[in-house]
Protein backbone atom coordinates (compact mmCIF):
# COMPACT_ATOMS: atom_id res chain seq x y z
CA UNK A 1 0.00 0.00 0.00
CA UNK A 2 2.42 2.62 1.01
CA UNK A 3 4.01 2.78 -2.72
CA UNK A 4 0.77 3.27 -4.01
CA UNK A 5 0.60 7.18 -5.83
CA UNK A 6 -1.29 9.68 -4.07
CA UNK A 7 -3.93 10.69 -6.26
CA UNK A 8 -5.65 13.34 -3.25
CA UNK A 9 -6.08 14.22 -0.12
CA UNK A 10 -8.34 15.23 2.99
CA UNK A 11 -7.87 16.47 6.17
CA UNK A 12 -7.96 12.93 7.89
CA UNK A 13 -7.61 11.03 4.65
CA UNK A 14 -5.13 9.96 1.95
CA UNK A 15 -7.04 8.78 -0.90
CA UNK A 16 -4.42 6.11 -3.02
CA UNK A 17 -4.47 4.53 -6.40
CA UNK A 18 -4.55 0.99 -5.62
CA UNK A 19 -1.98 -1.39 -7.04
CA UNK A 20 -2.67 -5.26 -7.07
CA UNK A 21 -2.05 -5.89 -3.79
CA UNK A 22 -5.71 -4.61 -3.49
CA UNK A 23 -6.39 -8.24 -4.06
CA UNK A 24 -5.89 -9.42 -0.47
CA UNK A 25 -7.95 -6.37 0.77
CA UNK A 26 -10.85 -6.73 -1.56
CA UNK A 27 -11.05 -10.67 -0.69
CA UNK A 28 -11.25 -9.86 3.13
CA UNK A 29 -14.06 -7.03 2.91
CA UNK A 30 -16.35 -9.00 0.05
CA UNK A 31 -16.64 -12.21 1.73
CA UNK A 32 -17.60 -9.88 4.75
CA UNK A 33 -21.39 -10.50 5.26
CA UNK A 34 -22.13 -6.90 6.91
CA UNK A 35 -19.89 -5.32 4.69
CA UNK A 36 -21.54 -7.01 1.76
CA UNK A 37 -25.18 -7.10 2.99
CA UNK A 38 -26.34 -4.28 0.48
CA UNK A 39 -23.75 -4.58 -2.17
CA UNK A 40 -24.78 -7.90 -3.54
CA UNK A 41 -23.71 -10.39 -0.77
CA UNK A 42 -21.08 -12.58 -0.05
CA UNK A 43 -19.37 -12.36 -3.36
CA UNK A 44 -17.68 -15.92 -5.14
CA UNK A 45 -13.91 -15.87 -5.69
CA UNK A 46 -14.27 -15.54 -9.16
CA UNK A 47 -16.37 -12.16 -8.47
CA UNK A 48 -13.88 -11.07 -6.42
CA UNK A 49 -11.11 -11.73 -8.80
CA UNK A 50 -13.38 -9.10 -11.51
CA UNK A 51 -13.67 -6.52 -9.41
CA UNK A 52 -9.87 -6.09 -8.62
CA UNK A 53 -9.27 -6.34 -12.30
CA UNK A 54 -12.20 -3.88 -12.17
CA UNK A 55 -10.94 -1.69 -9.89
CA UNK A 56 -7.73 -1.43 -11.45
CA UNK A 57 -8.08 -1.07 -15.22
CA UNK A 58 -10.11 2.28 -15.01
CA UNK A 59 -7.13 3.78 -13.67
CA UNK A 60 -5.12 2.70 -16.86
CA UNK A 61 -8.13 3.37 -19.30
CA UNK A 62 -9.15 6.57 -17.69
CA UNK A 63 -6.37 8.01 -14.96
CA UNK A 64 -9.06 7.59 -12.38
CA UNK A 65 -11.01 5.17 -10.21
CA UNK A 66 -11.54 3.74 -6.94
CA UNK A 67 -9.29 4.77 -4.40
CA UNK A 68 -7.90 3.12 -1.10
CA UNK A 69 -8.48 5.41 1.73
CA UNK A 70 -5.91 5.77 4.50
CA UNK A 71 -6.39 7.10 7.81
CA UNK A 72 -3.49 9.95 7.95
CA UNK A 73 -2.88 9.58 11.44
CA UNK A 74 -3.17 5.85 12.03
CA UNK A 75 -1.50 4.93 8.46
CA UNK A 76 -4.49 2.03 8.63
CA UNK A 77 -6.55 1.34 5.30
CA UNK A 78 -10.03 2.39 6.82
CA UNK A 79 -11.94 1.83 2.92
CA UNK A 80 -12.14 2.66 -0.29
CA UNK A 81 -14.29 5.32 -2.75
CA UNK A 82 -13.95 6.39 -6.11
CA UNK A 83 -15.62 6.94 -9.45
CA UNK A 84 -15.78 4.25 -12.29
CA UNK A 85 -16.89 4.53 -15.73
CA UNK A 86 -19.10 1.45 -16.68
CA UNK A 87 -21.74 0.92 -19.14
CA UNK A 88 -25.02 1.09 -17.63
CA UNK A 89 -28.08 0.68 -20.52
CA UNK A 90 -25.93 1.05 -23.38
CA UNK A 91 -25.31 4.67 -21.92
CA UNK A 92 -21.81 4.95 -20.02
CA UNK A 93 -22.42 6.16 -16.67
CA UNK A 94 -19.70 7.72 -14.00
CA UNK A 95 -20.33 5.49 -11.35
CA UNK A 96 -19.50 6.66 -7.68
CA UNK A 97 -18.67 3.77 -5.08
CA UNK A 98 -17.79 3.73 -1.70
CA UNK A 99 -16.73 1.46 1.34
CA UNK A 100 -15.91 2.18 4.82
CA UNK A 101 -14.67 -1.20 6.78
CA UNK A 102 -16.78 -1.56 10.05
CA UNK A 103 -14.31 -0.45 12.73
CA UNK A 104 -13.83 2.95 10.70
CA UNK A 105 -17.65 3.38 10.09
CA UNK A 106 -19.40 6.10 11.59
CA UNK A 107 -17.17 8.89 11.57
CA UNK A 108 -17.93 10.76 8.25
CA UNK A 109 -14.81 9.00 6.45
CA UNK A 110 -17.16 7.58 3.77
CA UNK A 111 -18.59 11.71 3.42
CA UNK A 112 -15.46 13.38 3.40
CA UNK A 113 -13.72 11.08 0.82
CA UNK A 114 -16.51 11.02 -1.47
CA UNK A 115 -16.70 14.90 -0.91
CA UNK A 116 -12.95 15.16 -2.75
CA UNK A 117 -13.60 12.22 -5.24
CA UNK A 118 -16.67 14.97 -6.50
CA UNK A 119 -14.36 17.33 -6.29
CA UNK A 120 -11.81 15.75 -8.55
CA UNK A 121 -14.83 14.09 -10.63
CA UNK A 122 -15.89 17.86 -11.62
CA UNK A 123 -13.07 20.01 -11.19
CA UNK A 124 -9.81 17.76 -12.31
CA UNK A 125 -11.68 15.72 -14.39
CA UNK A 126 -14.44 17.40 -15.88
CA UNK A 127 -17.14 15.17 -15.90
CA UNK A 128 -20.45 15.75 -16.71
CA UNK A 129 -22.12 14.05 -14.68
CA UNK A 130 -21.99 11.29 -11.76
CA UNK A 131 -24.34 8.05 -10.56
CA UNK A 132 -24.67 6.11 -7.70
CA UNK A 133 -27.23 2.93 -7.22
CA UNK A 134 -27.65 2.12 -3.38
CA UNK A 135 -29.81 -0.55 -2.06
CA UNK A 136 -33.28 0.74 -1.40
CA UNK A 137 -32.50 -0.26 1.83
CA UNK A 138 -28.97 1.16 2.80
CA UNK A 139 -29.79 4.39 4.37
CA UNK A 140 -26.48 5.24 5.42
CA UNK A 141 -25.88 5.06 1.79
CA UNK A 142 -28.59 6.82 0.66
CA UNK A 143 -27.72 9.19 3.70
CA UNK A 144 -24.46 9.90 1.92
CA UNK A 145 -25.56 10.08 -0.85
CA UNK A 146 -27.70 12.64 -0.20
CA UNK A 147 -25.20 14.60 1.72
CA UNK A 148 -23.36 14.88 -1.42
CA UNK A 149 -25.99 16.55 -3.35
CA UNK A 150 -26.79 13.53 -5.51
CA UNK A 151 -30.36 13.88 -6.37
CA UNK A 152 -33.21 10.76 -6.69
CA UNK A 153 -33.58 9.89 -10.14
CA UNK A 154 -35.90 6.42 -10.15
CA UNK A 155 -36.07 2.80 -9.20
CA UNK A 156 -33.73 0.31 -11.01
CA UNK A 157 -32.61 -3.22 -11.58
CA UNK A 158 -28.87 -4.16 -13.34
CA UNK A 159 -26.75 -6.75 -14.02
CA UNK A 160 -23.20 -5.69 -12.54
CA UNK A 161 -20.37 -7.87 -13.09
CA UNK A 162 -22.07 -10.95 -13.39
CA UNK A 163 -23.88 -9.65 -10.64
CA UNK A 164 -28.40 -9.30 -10.30
CA UNK A 165 -29.22 -6.11 -8.25
CA UNK A 166 -32.83 -5.36 -7.71
CA UNK A 167 -34.66 -2.18 -6.34
CA UNK A 168 -31.24 -0.29 -6.73
CA UNK A 169 -32.37 3.47 -6.21
CA UNK A 170 -30.13 5.68 -8.73
CA UNK A 171 -28.74 8.56 -7.57
CA UNK A 172 -26.99 11.20 -9.77
CA UNK A 173 -25.36 14.88 -9.44
CA UNK A 174 -24.76 17.15 -12.56
CA UNK A 175 -21.60 19.24 -12.78
CA UNK A 176 -24.14 22.07 -12.56
CA UNK A 177 -25.57 21.11 -9.56
CA UNK A 178 -22.15 20.44 -8.20
CA UNK A 179 -20.57 23.44 -8.72
CA UNK A 180 -24.07 25.67 -7.66
CA UNK A 181 -23.69 23.25 -4.02
CA UNK A 182 -20.03 23.90 -4.07
CA UNK A 183 -20.67 27.85 -4.19
CA UNK A 184 -23.54 27.46 -1.96
CA UNK A 185 -21.57 25.74 0.70
C1 LIG B 1 -22.45 2.83 4.18
C2 LIG B 1 -21.03 3.21 4.60
C3 LIG B 1 -20.24 3.58 3.34
C4 LIG B 1 -21.05 4.36 5.58
O1 LIG B 1 -19.73 4.81 5.85
P1 LIG B 1 -19.46 5.90 7.00
O2 LIG B 1 -18.05 6.32 6.92
O3 LIG B 1 -19.97 5.36 8.26
O4 LIG B 1 -20.44 7.07 6.50
P2 LIG B 1 -20.50 8.57 7.07
O5 LIG B 1 -20.14 8.55 8.52
O6 LIG B 1 -19.72 9.46 6.17
O7 LIG B 1 -22.03 8.98 6.86
C5 LIG B 1 -23.08 8.09 7.21
C6 LIG B 1 -24.35 8.89 7.36
O8 LIG B 1 -25.46 7.97 7.38
C7 LIG B 1 -26.14 8.13 8.62
N1 LIG B 1 -26.62 6.80 8.99
C8 LIG B 1 -25.91 5.77 9.44
N2 LIG B 1 -26.72 4.72 9.65
C9 LIG B 1 -27.97 5.13 9.32
C10 LIG B 1 -29.25 4.51 9.33
N3 LIG B 1 -29.39 3.23 9.69
N4 LIG B 1 -30.31 5.24 8.94
C11 LIG B 1 -30.17 6.52 8.53
N5 LIG B 1 -28.97 7.16 8.50
C12 LIG B 1 -27.90 6.46 8.90
C13 LIG B 1 -25.12 8.68 9.57
O9 LIG B 1 -25.73 9.30 10.68
C14 LIG B 1 -24.41 9.68 8.66
O10 LIG B 1 -25.20 10.81 8.40
P3 LIG B 1 -24.96 12.21 9.24
O11 LIG B 1 -23.55 12.65 8.94
O12 LIG B 1 -25.99 13.14 8.70
O13 LIG B 1 -25.14 11.88 10.69
C15 LIG B 1 -20.32 1.99 5.30
O14 LIG B 1 -21.09 1.60 6.40
C16 LIG B 1 -20.10 0.83 4.36
O15 LIG B 1 -19.10 0.78 3.67
N6 LIG B 1 -21.06 -0.11 4.29
C17 LIG B 1 -20.87 -1.30 3.44
C18 LIG B 1 -20.71 -0.99 1.95
C19 LIG B 1 -21.82 -0.13 1.41
O16 LIG B 1 -22.97 -0.33 1.73
N7 LIG B 1 -21.43 0.84 0.56
C20 LIG B 1 -22.38 1.70 -0.11
C21 LIG B 1 -22.66 1.17 -1.46
S1 LIG B 1 -23.80 2.20 -2.37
Amino acid sequence: MAKATPFAETARLLLLRPTPEIRDTLFRWLKDPELTRYVGGVRDDDKIVRTVEFVLQSWETVGFGKCILIDKLSAQVVGMAGVTPLEFEKTRVNDLGYLVDAPYAGKGYATEACLEVLKQAFERHKLERVTAWPDARNAASIRIAQKLGLQFVRELNLTYLGMKFEGQHLYEVTRAQWLAKTARD
